[in-house]
C-alpha cells in the first residue's frame, strides 16, 4: 500500500533479523499475523526471511525454542501457499546478559552456519564488550551485534564499534532506525556508523505488529535517493545472502557523503568517528 510511488526495489534482497515466528516472544502474535507481515515484505521484493526471536544467553534452551520448534512446520506450510515470493530461514537474536555464551547448538545460529546474532543487556554497550564478542570468535562462531544505533552510552565515543570490529564481530543496523522509527538520535547514530563504514548488513527487526512492521525497502529507498546503489546491495541482499551461505560478508565501506540526507548527516557529526 502506497509503495508504488517510492523507488523501484531490487528483487532478492534478505531479511536477517525478524520476528516473524508466531506466539515465541513480542512478536507475531498469530499465524495470520506472520503470514500477512510475509506477503508485504514479498511485494516490497524480500525474497529471504530469517525468524530470529528472543533468547538469553544464560537460558539458550528455554521453552521459547519449544514454541519456535512447534509453530515452524506450519508457518512453513502456509507462508509456501500464501506467500510463495519468500523463503524462510531459522535463527535467534540472543541477549549477552551473560559473556558467556554457547553456540556449539548450531540451531541457535542462522541457517546452523557460523553466524548469530547477538545484543547486548538492556540496550546498554558493558564494560569489555570486545571481549564478550572475541570469545565468541574464538570458539569459531561470527556474532552479528544487531541495532548498536539503538544503545545508549556511547557519549559521542564510537570506538567502541571499531574495537567490535577488530574483534571479528558484524555490525547489523535496522532499517527503521535509518527513516526515524526510533527518533532522529537513533536515526543520528545509525547513518553516521553507516557513513563510517561501520555497517555490514541491514534488517528489519520487523515485529509483525501495526506499529512495529518496517521492511528492508525503507532503506532500500534511502539508500538508491542518495545515490547508493551500489552499497546498497551489498547491504541489504549480497552480505545477508553471503552469511546464510556460511561465506563471510563483503567489506561495505565507507558511504561517502554526498547531497542529500547522508551529507548532512555527516556535517552534523563532523569530526570523530567509530
Ligand atoms: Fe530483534
Amino acid at each position: 500500500m502506497g509503495r508504488d510511488t517510492r523507488e523501484d526495489a531490487p528483487a532478492g534482497m534478505v531479511d536477517l533479523h525478524t520476528h516473524i515466528i508466531p506466539g515465541v516472544d513480542d512478536g507475531a502474535p498469530d499465524l495470520d499475523s506472520a503470514i500477512e507481515t510475509l506477503r508485504t515484505l514479498s511485494a516490497d521484493g524480500i525474497a529471504g526471511v530469517a525468524g530470529t526471536p528472543h533468547l538469553n544467553a544464560s537460558n539458550p534452551n528455554s521453552r521459547r525454542r519449544d514454541r519456535a520448534d512447534a509453530v515452524w512446520p506450519e508457518l512453513v506450510e502456509r507462508a509456501a501457499e500464501e506467500a510463495p515470493g519468500v523463503e524462510l530461514h531459522r535463527g535467534y537474536e540472543i541477549q549477552l546478559d551473560t559473556p558467556n555464551l554457547d553456540l556449539s547448538d548450531p540451531g541457535l545460529r542462522l541457517g546452523g552456519g557460523r553466524f548469530a546474532l547477538v545484543e547486548f543487556y538492556a540496550f546498554t554497550v558493558p564494560d569489555r564488550s570486545a571481549e564478550a564478542l572475541a570469545r565468541i570468535v574464538a570458539d569459531g562462531y561470527v556474532p552479528i551485534v544487531v541495532h548498536p544505533e539503538r544503545y545508549w552510552g556511547y557519549d559521542r565515543n564510537f570506538g567502541v564499534v571499531s574495537e567490535w570490529r577488530q574483534a571479528g564481530a558484524l555490525v547489523q543496523v535496522n532499517s527503521g532506525s535509518l527513516v526515524g522509527e526510533y527518533g532522529e538520535q537513533v536515526r543520528s547514530v545509525a547513518l553516521r556508523f553507516m557513513a563510517n563504514g561501520a555497517v555490514d548488513l541491514i534488517a528489519s527487526d520487523n515485529h509483525a505488529r501495526p506499529d512495529r512492521c518496517p521492511s528492508l525497502r525503507d532503506a532500500w529507498d534511502l539508500l538508491a535517493r542518495d545515490g547508493f546503489e551500489e552499497k546498497a546491495r551489498l547491504l541489504l541482499i549480497t552480505n545477508p545472502r553471503r552469511i546464510l551461505n556460511d561465506e563471510m560478508p563483503l567489506a561495505v565501506g565507507r558511504l561517502a557523503p554526498r547531497d542529500g540526507l547522508m551529507a548532512r548527516i555527516a556535517r552534523a557529526f563532523r569530526g570523530g568517528r567509530p
